[in-house]
């Protein structure tokens, strides 16, 4: 009887800290997800992080990852509980703000109970330490995504999700972050990852790279290359420029004439949209013939070797160069407005193409536009049409539209004023509509909804 009501006690007690008390006190657990129909179970509710502190460690001999993440955020409700995202690893432990706090790991999903509630509006810090052998989480509409095991290191890349398979996080654009990456690799072996290289230091035949990226990044913008590269680093514009080409890849080839355009694109791209909006530039050219992709990861995209098959490709350098000002610096608030990203990304290589001799942007336009299937939407293209065509081309002739109406004078000051007035944070489409309109002083709304989402060819411009 004494020990019954001993478990009795016991069990008050776990439903007071966990917060699934009875009396409504108002404490509540974090939401498992952030609530986008694109990416079920990615993000997570309740708080919003401002900066990961991420250490780990890789092992290419077993591909073993050992990481040790803090992350720092700010609560935006009453929690008992909370959640981070992190597929596939082992948690060793957990602290919040300095105290053991109780654990469960359950799918992708890292449930936290700290030791004592968090009110609403508190800063708090996450100390977590993981390790395991990270496996991409593959996806039969997207493609697979994270941590990806190489000949000789890994490669972490994914959209829309990756992040989770190599840290515990929020995954989800709506919370960016500012980022301090420190990566440990065997010696002579490379460790990449976003931002300004802060050196490198070794002991014991272990090499620690670190880099950090004082901008806020979405978590898929995250990138990870371990493995033997040439990197070469110099300064652009005042920044620190690393671009890193594999050493599988010819010296000469067309990879590494690609990279070394970077700052010459960058500077085009500049004098359309407003200055470079972080302090780092850079590219990564794989060799791994598994990604068939580039991404636009923050300041230093990563190209897949397919790109640079039949000769050098100053496209795909302007889509993901422009995609620093468009997806990275202003980045989506809900996966179904990726034309946001893409559209632009895309006019971009347009006009460097232009710029670059080729053929002009109206004349691409034309193209499209005869090519264009107007049954699909550019916003809300629905999960399996995010990376398709009605999001990259239909999203370009959009904007090439509203160059067409509003004029170049108009549309530029939209270009750079929404750069400007965003960068760092999230927006819509309706908040891209409403500024193009504040900007060109007109109603722009019939034209891009029958540009964007019309299910009829526009009149042609
Ligand atoms: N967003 C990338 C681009 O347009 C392309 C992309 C789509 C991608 N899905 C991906 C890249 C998955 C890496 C992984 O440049
Ligand atoms: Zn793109």
């Amino acid at each position: 009887m004494r020990q019954l009501r001993r478990y009795a006690a016991a069990l008050v007690t776990v439903l007071l800290v966990t917060g699934c008390t009875p009396r409504d006190d108002g404490y509540r657990a974090g939401a498992a997800d952030a609530g986008d129909p694109y990416v079920p179970g990615s993000g997570n509710g309740g708080y919003n992080v401002g900066d990961y502190r991420l250490r780990v460690r890789y092992d290419p001999a077993t591909d073993r990852l050992t990481g040790q993440a803090t992350v720092t955020a700010t609560t935006t409700a009453k929690l008992s509980r909370f959640n981070l995202d992190l597929a596939g690893l082992t948690v060793d432990s957990v602290r919040v703000d300095g105290a053991a706090a109780r654990h469960r790991h359950d799918g992708a999903e890292l449930v936290v109970t700290p030791a004592h509630r968090l009110d609403s509006g508190r800063r708090f810090t996450v100390d977590i330490a993981y390790g395991g052998v990270p496996a991409p989480v593959t996806d039969g509409e997207l493609g697979s995504g994270g941590l990806l095991a190489t000949a000789d290191g890994a490669i972490a890349l994914g959209q829309p999700v990756s992040a989770s398979t190599w840290f515990p996080v929020n995954d989800h654009p709506s919370d960016k972050a500012t980022y301090d990456i420190e990566v440990t690799v065997p010696d002579g072996l490379a460790a990449l990852s976003n931002g300004v290289p802060k050196g490198r230091t070794s002991t014991g035949g272990w090499t620690t790279w670190r880099w950090v990226e004082a901008t806020p990044m979405a978590s898929y913008l995250t990138t990870l290359v371990i493995g033997d590269y040439r990197v070469d680093t110099s300064t652009h514009a005042g920044k620190p420029m690393v671009t890193a080409v594999a050493a599988a890849l010819p010296t000469d080839g067309p990879a590494a004439a690609s990279l070394a355009r970077t700052g010459a694109v960058v500077d085009f791209l500049a004098s359309r949209f407003g200055p470079y909006p972080f302090d780092s530039y850079g590219g990564i050219a794989i060799a791994d013939d598994r990604i068939r992709y580039a991404l636009e990861t923050q300041s230093r995209p990563v190209y897949g070797p397919g790109f640079f098959r039949s000769g050098a490709n100053g496209k795909v350098i302007a889509h993901e160069l422009a995609h620093q000002w468009f997806g990275d610096a202003v980045s989506v608030a809900r996966w179904s407005d990726i034309w946001l990203n893409e559209g632009f990304a895309t006019y971009a290589e347009w006009l460097w193409e232009e710029h670059d001799g080729g053929r002009t942007a109206q004349r691409n336009a034309e193209l499209q536009y005869a090519a264009t299937d107007w049954s699909r939407p550019s916003v809300d293209p629905g999960r399996s049409g995010m990376f398709g065509d009605a999001v990259y081309k239909r999203g370009a002739l959009a904007v090439h539209a509203l160059r067409r109406t509003v004029g170049d004078d108009a549309f530029f000051r939209i270009l750079r004023g929404w750069v400007a007035e965003r960068r760092g944070g999230n927006a819509t489409t309706d908040d891209f509509v409403a500024y193009a309109e504040g900007v060109a002083d007109r109603p722009l709304k019939p034209l891009l909804d029958a540009w964007l989402i019309g299910t009829g060819a526009p009149t042609p411009l």
